[in-house]
Order: C-alpha cells, then sequence, then structure tokens
C-alpha cells in the first residue's frame, strides 16, 4: 500500500540524522471570558504604541549607540504591554479574550524581536537606517491601529496612506543605494501585521474573509463529535470544512452494493449549519481507499462503470451545497517512485483507461454539478522542480483539450513532500502563480508542518513553524485566484501524521489542549499582511 506517495520509513530515518527530537509544552494562552472585542481592542493599542516605541528606541540607539538607554527601552515596553493586557483582560466582562490573544510576554518578546530583525534588515549607511527606522514608528502603530478599527466593527481604516506616507519621504537621507520605498512599505506592514496578529482577537476565519481567502480544516465527523472544544475552534476560526476520510470511495461505496453516506451527510449539515462551505475530497485516488471490487476491475468498461459510480453518487446527492470537488487525487507518483511513460502515476485508472481517465472523471463530475469547482489535487506542488513540471504539463494537455478543470489544489504537508523541504513565502507564491497564470482557481489544501526535520527544543521549533505558515499566508494573499487555505485537522492531537509516523509530532496550528500555537499566530499573521498590503 502506498501512502500518497510517501515513504515512511526513508522519511523517519532522514529526520532521524536530521534532528534531535526535543519535549515540552507549548506557551499557555490563558482563559476566561469576557467582552472580547473591548479586550482586543486595547491589546491592539497596547501593542501599536510598543512597536512604536521599540523603533523609536532602534532609532535612537542607531543616532547615538547608547545601549543601555535601549536595553531599558526594551524592557519597559515589554513590562508596559504585560501590564496593559492584564488590565485589559480583567477590566473585560466577558473574555474570551486571553484564550484569543497571546500571552503578553511571549508576543512582547515577538514583537521586540521582530522590531529588532527589521532594523538590522535595513541595508545602507547608518544615517539611512536611522532615517527609516525614525519613519516606521508612527506607521507601525497606525498599522496595526487599522486592526483596532476593526475590532470595533469600524471599517478598516485603510493603511494606503502609509504607502504614500514612506512614498512621499523616500528616498531617506543617505539611503541612496538602499532599499526601494516598495521593499520599505513591505517591510513595515510585515512588522504590523505580526504584531497586530499577537493581539487581535479577531479568528482566522474572519481575517480570510476580508481577503476572499476561506480558511478551512479537514475533519473526522466522529472527532468533531466527541471534543467540544473542536466545535467552538471551528466556528472561530474555520470558513470551509473538507471530510479528511469520509468522502472517500472506500468509505462511502465499499462494496458494490453498499453505500454509506450517513459521515458525509453529518459533515456536510455541519458547514451549513455553521455557514461554512464545503470542499468535497476525493472522487479518483488510484492509491488509498480504493475498494478491492475497483482494483479487481478487468477490463476498461468494468472499471468506467465503477469511477462512474461515487462520481455521480456523491457529487450529485450533494449538487448545489459542495462548493468544489478534488476529482482526482495524486495523479503522479510520490517523489520516490518511477513515473510511467506519460508521466503520470502507474494505478488501476491509468493501467485500464490511460492517461484520458483524468479528463473523463473531470465530465462525469461536472455532468453530476455543473456549479461546483472541479480541482485535480496533488502533493509538493509548492517547490518548483521536475514534479511541479510534470504537472505544469498535465494541466496544461488537459485545458488543451478543453476538460472541465477549474483549480489546482496544492496539499502543501510542508517538510514530507518533498522530504525535508520547507520552501518560503517567495517559491510557495510563484509555485501558486505558475498555475493561477493558466486561468485557474489555486487553494492550499492539505496545509501540516512537520517538525520532523526541525531541531531544537520544542518552543524554537514552533517558532520556525509559525514562520511556516505565516509563508503559507502570506503566499496565498499574494495570489487573487488563491481561494483558500485549509489546514490537514486543525489540533495536533488528531493529526494524521501521528499514527502515519508511529511517533509524536504537532503539525498544526493548535495543540492538544487547543491552546494556539506559534503556527496559529504565524498564519493570522499571513493573512493580516495580506489585507494590509492589499489596501
Ligand atoms: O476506517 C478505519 C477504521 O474502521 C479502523 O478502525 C481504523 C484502524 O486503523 O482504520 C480506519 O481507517 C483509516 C482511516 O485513515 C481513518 O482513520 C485507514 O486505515 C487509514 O489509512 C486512513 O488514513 C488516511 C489516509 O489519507 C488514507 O486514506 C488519513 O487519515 C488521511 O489523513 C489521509 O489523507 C490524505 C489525503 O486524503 C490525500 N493526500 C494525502 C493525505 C495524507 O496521507
Amino acid at each position: 500500500m502506498r501512502p500518497a506517495g510517501i515513504d515512511r520509513a526513508a522519511l523517519l530515518s532522514a529526520a532521524l540524522l536530521a534532528v534531535s527530537m526535543a519535549c515540552g509544552a507549548p506557551a499557555q494562552a490563558g482563559a476566561n471570558n469576557a467582552g472580547v472585542a473591548r479586550c482586543g481592542s486595547r491589546k491592539v493599542a497596547a501593542i501599536g504604541r510598543g512597536c512604536r516605541d521599540l523603533l523609536r528606541a532602534e532609532a535612537r540607539f542607531l543616532r547615538n549607540g547608547d545601549g543601555a538607554a535601549r536595553a531599558a527601552r526594551i524592557a519597559a515596553v515589554g513590562g508596559r504591554l504585560t501590564a496593559e493586557w492584564s488590565r485589559a483582560e480583567a477590566a473585560a466582562a466577558d473574555a474570551r479574550c486571553a484564550a484569543r490573544s497571546a500571552d503578553a510576554d511571549a508576543a512582547a518578546a515577538r514583537l521586540t524581536a521582530a522590531v529588532s530583525a527589521a532594523t538590522a534588515a535595513v541595508p545602507g549607511s547608518v544615517e539611512c537606517r536611522r532615517a527609516l527606522v525614525g519613519l516606521w514608528a508612527p506607521l507601525c502603530r497606525s498599522a496595526v491601529a487599522s486592526e483596532r478599527a476593526a475590532l470595533r466593527g469600524a471599517a478598516s481604516a485603510a493603511p494606503a496612506h502609509l504607502r504614500a506616507r514612506i512614498a512621499a519621504r523616500w528616498p531617506a537621507p543617505g539611503c541612496a543605494g538602499g532599499p526601494d520605498a516598495a521593499a520599505a512599505s513591505r517591510t513595515i506592514l510585515r512588522l504590523a501585521a505580526g504584531a497586530a496578529a499577537d493581539a487581535t482577537t479577531r479568528g482566522l476565519r474572519a481575517l480570510g474573509a476580508d481577503i476572499g481567502v476561506a480558511v478551512g480544516a479537514a475533519i473526522e465527523p466522529d472527532e468533531v463529535a466527541s471534543d467540544v472544544d473542536y466545535t467552538s475552534a471551528l466556528a472561530h476560526d474555520i470558513d470551509s470544512l473538507t471530510a479528511e476520510n469520509v468522502m472517500k470511495w472506500g468509505v462511502v461505496h465499499p462494496q458494490p452494493a453498499t453505500w454509506n453516506f450517513g459521515p458525509a451527510d453529518a459533515v456536510v449539515a455541519r458547514a451549513e449549519a455553521a455557514g461554512q462551505r464545503v470542499r468535497g475530497h476525493t472522487l479518483n485516488w488510484g492509491a488509498l481507499q480504493l475498494p478491492g471490487y475497483v482494483s479487481a476491475a478487468t477490463t476498461a468498461g468494468e472499471l468506467r462503470a465503477h469511477m462512474a459510480e461515487p462520481i455521480a453518487g456523491l457529487v450529485g446527492r450533494y449538487a448545489g451545497r459542495v462548493a468544489q470537488w478534488d476529482v482526482v487525487n495524486e495523479p503522479l507518483p510520490g517523489f520516490l517512485e518511477a513515473p510511467t511513460p506519460d508521466g503520470l502515476d502507474d494505478n488501476i485508472f491509468h493501467q485500464r483507461l490511460g492517461a484520458d481517465y483524468i479528463a473523463e472523471a473531470l465530465y462525469l463530475a461536472r455532468a453530476a454539478d455543473p456549479t461546483a469547482r472541479l480541482y485535480i489535487n496533488e502533493n509538493g506542488l509548492e517547490v518548483p522542480g521536475a514534479k511541479q513540471d510534470r504537472f505544469f504539463a498535465l494541466v496544461q494537455a488537459l485545458l488543451a483539450a478543453g476538460a472541465p478543470l477549474d483549480g489546482i489544489g496544492f496539499q502543501a504537508h510542508l517538510g514530507l513532500v518533498p522530504p525535508g523541504q520547507y520552501p518560503n513565502a517567495a517559491t510557495i507564491e510563484a509555485s501558486l502563480r505558475r498555475f493561477a497564470d493558466l486561468g485557474l482557481d489555486v487553494e492550499l489544501t492539505e496545509v501540516d508542518v512537520t517538525l520532523l526535520f526541525v531541531s531544537g527544543a520544542l518552543p524554537a521549533r514552533f517558532a520556525v513553524q509559525g514562520d511556516d505558515y505565516r509563508a503559507l499566508g502570506e503566499a496565498c494573499a499574494a495570489v487573487p485566484r488563491c481561494r483558500g487555505i485549509t489546514t490537514w485537522g486543525l489540533n495536533d492531537q488528531y493529526s494524521w501524521l501521528r499514527p502515519f509516523l508511529g511517533a509524536t509530532d504537532w503539525p498544526l496550528p493548535f495543540d492538544e489542549a487547543w491552546r494556539r500555537k506559534p503556527a496559529y499566530f504565524g498564519l493570522r499573521a499571513g493573512l493580516l499582511y495580506g489585507r494590509l498590503s492589499m489596501n
């Protein structure tokens, strides 16, 4: 049996070489219940002031080199932030605010590190850096304030003026040959988004909706039903549901005369009750959860008849209710497997029907629901290279033949496929654009970030993972045809990677106790950056 083209044994041995597995618990996020928006708004204001003050301290330090004064300022900002957050939480009448915000000390530390990194990254003379950092100080505060306006329900104060203000005062003194206005603007927006992401109480769902990105999660209905915190996380953060397994052929139609729609119905009903979109997954997958009677088909006619059944059954049943389908999943071989001469996976469909099975499946799905958006879903596409090229050629051929294809699903199991690779935002964005430029929608459909290849103590590994989630959010936000980001699960405890690897991994935005990890705040920062960049 091939686990999605991923070789578990090879992965584990490579990871053992690369990583010392450290244990520990994630930062505690606190919990009470009251006045969420008001409390969050106060936190956002505090962090905006903190950002301004830290940048001012950096500018002064660049001018007079007084390290002691700088250190004192950093300590004062950290202390003030912690005190102001505590007051905001205490004053709130109904504070889910604490649970929805980051820990204040950790946020202060992240803000300080982000400000120092941004300052250090400015090339050019000291004079240039000083001028730039001085210019950024009020801008950071004002960019963060736009989140405060959103929390109050006011129209978000568009930060377009930030770019205008940077451009108006550009070039800064001594900056000839230094960063241009656009680069300076990107840096300050990134910094502001990270700062606001720590303080805002708005969920991923709302932030994604602001920029037309449906933030989703794959779920197993029985896991959700047995965990009340799962339901509240879905309500706050999730705008799109995918059935992790219960719409697969082996579950829905395991025997020629047996249909089992109950669990799939539960996913669709849950989504409709919560006003969430549904991504259907998956109608044709030649590798796993394929019933024995399908694999045993000996003629093309027999297999064609089988192939039509789950497509008509599922797509027809949920016509108008499932927004999009992964019609074909993983038509390419895994990274460690040999492709057929036409580059495809040598599965039963390819063997009996040739490469045309993909277009045939798309036509069947279109006939069953002309309104659903039809996708092909594949792993490892985030990284340029031979596999992406083969997939691109496949998509071009399908489009040239007029096949009804609307979108490409980028699974984005970062670190796992290809093993050990964690592409940055620019790489992911370029990969998404390559397919979007063909006139297709694109989505990140199965996001998780394994820590298998990340070494260090657990909190440090979580921080690295936070950057990866931020990269995914930023990349999707930057591509207008990127319609969604779905994580493959939501809480580490339920991740498929644990049974698959036979080891504890922490690949998702929430830890086992439903505490928000840096991954959560990273994704939130990526989405916020998208909104700040758009305005
Ligand atoms: O349903 C049986 C259950 O009755 C039995 O008690 C249990 C005992 O092991 O097994 C259950 O089935 C398992 C199923 O997950 C539900 O938990 C299968 O053995 C197991 O193979 C299956 O794994 C799923 C895998 O796809 C294969 O379908 C993973 O949960 C799921 O996360 C994974 O998802 C895939 C995407 O669909 C496609 N892209 C790759 C991704 C990760 O492999």
